[in-house]
């Protein structure tokens, strides 16, 4: 059994106002809030994030954005920096979700800049990595996720590592309802673990968490979670409503006190 603490992180992407994020976030604080066998962090919209943090407040409960800029302040219209999120009180970012690389062109070399300025801010990077279906098929998919793991951590020093957090979302598996088995999964999950090992050393590799993201759902999680190298998830879907969100964070505390 690892030592590592499963990680449920609800990412809503652009879904709910700021008043159905609390009326979600206050379910949530009822049910779970008190509840530290498991880390969890909502991931509103940034116009929900001021609010979310007032409802979780004193809970167990995390936030995290779902994006941010590089830099800590300027000419960027439309864009949040790492300092703003902190001054909510964030503690997490997701970082190179496979949609902001697929929709809105984030390369490599943006994503790992925005790595080093989460962690200069004390913010953990969830860092997303993961293949599409052509790439699956292709037999590409450790490339794939080498490549994207190794330029996203450049730069990312031995001490800084333990804070980040890897997210392996296939991206054929992301709201389509097509969920990785879970030896698709743990072999990714194994791989990324052997390129950590790698890039820092095997002590920093086994306090990394990794987690699997793409249609985890209540039903399919336990044998998910259960994995030897996977240590929670990115929630899209099943985030958005709190009795399947509930449901998965137990699923995860079942599978830490086995
Ligand atoms: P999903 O999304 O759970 O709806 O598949 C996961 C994610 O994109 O993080």
């Amino acid at each position: 059994m690892s030592s590592r603490k499963k990680l449920i992180a609800g990412n809503w992407k652009m879904n709910k106002t700021s008043s159905d994020g609390v009326s979600l976030v206050a379910e949530l604080v009822a049910t779970i809030g008190k509840q530290s066998e498991v880390e969890v962090v909502v991931c509103p919209p940034f116009t929900a994030l001021e609010s979310a943090a007032k409802a979780l407040d004193g809970s167990t409960l995390k936030l995290g954005a779902q994006n941010m800029h590089f830099e800590a302040s300027g000419a960027f219209t439309g864009e949040v920096s790492a300092p703003m999120l902190r001054a909510l009180f964030a503690t997490h970012v997701i970082l190179g979700h496979s949609e902001r690389r697929a929709l809105f062109g984030e390369t490599d070399a943006l994503v790992n800049k925005k790595v080093l300025a989460a962690l200069k801010n004390q913010l953990r990077p969830i860092l997303c990595v993961g293949e599409t279906l052509a790439e699956r098929e292709a037999g590409s998919t450790l490339s794939v996720v080498q490549t994207q793991l190794e330029a996203g951590l450049e730069g990312v020093g031995k001490d800084q590592a333990a804070s980040m957090v890897i997210a392996y979302e296939p991206v054929w598996a992301i709201g389509t309802g097509k969920v990785a088995t879970t030896e698709q999964a743990q072999e990714v999950h194994a791989f990324i673990r052997g390129l950590l090992t790698k890039h820092f050393t095997d002590v920093v590799a086994q306090k990394i968490r990794i987690l699997y993201g793409g249609s985890m759902k209540p039903a399919n999680a336990p044998e998910l979670l259960a994995q030897k190298d996977i240590d929670g998830g990115p929630i899209g879907g099943a985030s958005l409503e709190a009795r399947s969100f509930v449901e998965l964070v137990k699923a995860a505390a079942a599978v830490a006190v086995l």
